[in-house]
């Protein structure tokens, strides 16, 4: 067996291990997939700078966010589709971050159902997305509520699917079936064939509540995301009717629409392309994070996902002022690799890099990872400096 040292080699193992189209939809962007490199290419453009002979014998890697500690200023962003990569995949990620004290988001195309996650666990979070039939989230919400998740994260950069070009020219589909052109490839990974055999092909399990499987229309209504495009600010409203916890917005990359999350009472942002999954040509996460930043100021918890890889690039966003990174495809690739315990091998080695980046660059907290770990003469990220757009006031009753 290869070892596996970094996320790369995960992800190496995980393109090994499953068939192209699934690959392929792990790893793809939308159309020519230029945001998709952005978010790397972007995170390693900034460079760190050290803060040398200071005693970094008591390394604490924790942060607390809406009164929970997080072992590690990372979490796993919301997958959908996990049981392609693994049957009973949400399960395993679940237990992973559950094991390594960090939450894990459950997305809203999930496999598992609510139920089957433990309960009353305040780092399990559920992502949800409002399709145009909007009773499917409102049973989702209430199902979560009352199993116990801590927050919910409002995906809003998905009001029509993103273009995946790799997607559609491999013909993929759900529920899966295996199609001819489709065998050959999948016939080359037996493993993976065989454990979808016994696991069965994923479904959404939960656009309904109860036994009964979502019908074939309704998981196509996901998977092509025809979601409720009505939905805008005034909606939070409605979202605020179903959910009383910690509520995140997830897709903005604007400083005017930080300013209107904050204006509606959102309890915390998501900076995020989706991972280069929608607008291509969109601005890489991290140079949007910056003007966000400024935007906040401090009022609300701000984290970041897209392309970050390694320790490096998570302490990079930390430097800038993020509260803590989210991470996608390389929990996607742990999970690929070795199930749960691929996922909890991913938490650990960014864990062991994290650990490591702290002490080099002579940080013992979180904390102390500030602005001024970042080198003078960074790349120049966009400052919408004329953006004049008024914050409208916040609506006179409170949700
Ligand atoms: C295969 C795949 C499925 C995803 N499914 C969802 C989803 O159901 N809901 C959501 O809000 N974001 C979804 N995302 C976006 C991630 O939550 C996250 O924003 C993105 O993966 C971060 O970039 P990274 O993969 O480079 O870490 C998905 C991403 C991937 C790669």
């Amino acid at each position: 067996m290869s070892v596996r040292l970094n996320v790369e080699d995960y992800r190496s193992h995980a393109r090994r291990s499953l068939p192209k189209f699934v690959f392929d939809y792990l790893e793809g962007g939308a159309e020519g997939e230029s945001t998709l490199h952005a978010n790397r290419a972007d995170l390693e453009a900034l460079r760190l700078t050290t803060r040398c002979l200071r005693d970094t014998r008591d390394i604490d890697t924790s942060i607390e966010v809406f009164g929970q500690t997080w072992a590690m200023p990372y979490a796993i962003a919301p997958i959908g589709l996990c049981g392609l990569f693994r049957p009973d995949g949400d399960v395993m990620m679940s237990r992973a971050a559950r094991g390594a004290g960090i939450p894990h988001v459950l997305s809203t195309a999930s496999n598992s159902r609510i139920e089957t996650l433990p309960a009353g666990n305040p780092l399990q979070w559920l992502q949800l997305y409002v399709m145009s039939q909007r009773s499917i989230a409102e049973q989702v919400v209430r199902r979560a509520r009352a199993q116990g998740f801590g927050a919910l994260v409002l995906t809003v950069d998905v009001p029509v699917s993103g273009a995946r070009e790799r997607d559609v020219r491999n013909q993929f589909k759900v529920p899966f079936k295996p199609t001819s052109r489709l065998a050959l490839d999948v016939l080359q990974r037996p493993g993976w064939l065989w454990r979808l055999a016994k696991g069965g092909s994923p479904q959404f399990a939960n656009l309904v509540d109860g036994d009964e499987k979502p019908s074939a229309q309704t998981q196509a209504m996901l998977l092509s995301r025809e979601m409720d495009r009505s939905l805008d600010w005034q909606s939070l409203q409605w979202v605020r009717a179903l959910w009383d916890g910690p509520l995140l917005i997830k897709g903005v990359l604007h400083p005017a629409d930080a300013r209107m999350a904050l204006a509606h009472g959102a309890d915390g942002l998501i900076v995020s392309n989706h991972g280069g999954r929608q607008l291509d040509g969109a601005v890489s996460s991290i140079s949007a994070l910056h003007p966000i930043l400024d935007a906040v100021a401090d009022r609300i918890p701000v984290f970041v996902d897209g392309g970050f890889r390694r320790a490096s690039d998570i302490v990079k966003a930390l430097a800038l002022g993020a509260r803590g990174v989210f991470l996608g495809r390389p929990m996607a690739y742990g999970l690929a690799s070795g199930g749960e315990a691929g996922v909890a091998s991913v938490i650990d080695l960014l864990r062991n890099e994290l650990r490591r980046n702290m002490i080099l660059m002579g940080a013992n907290t979180i904390a102390d990872i500030t602005r001024d770990h970042l080198a003078p003469n960074q790349p120049v990220f966009p400052r919408f400096d004329t953006c004049h757009e008024q914050t409208p006031r916040p609506p006179a009753h409170s949700f």
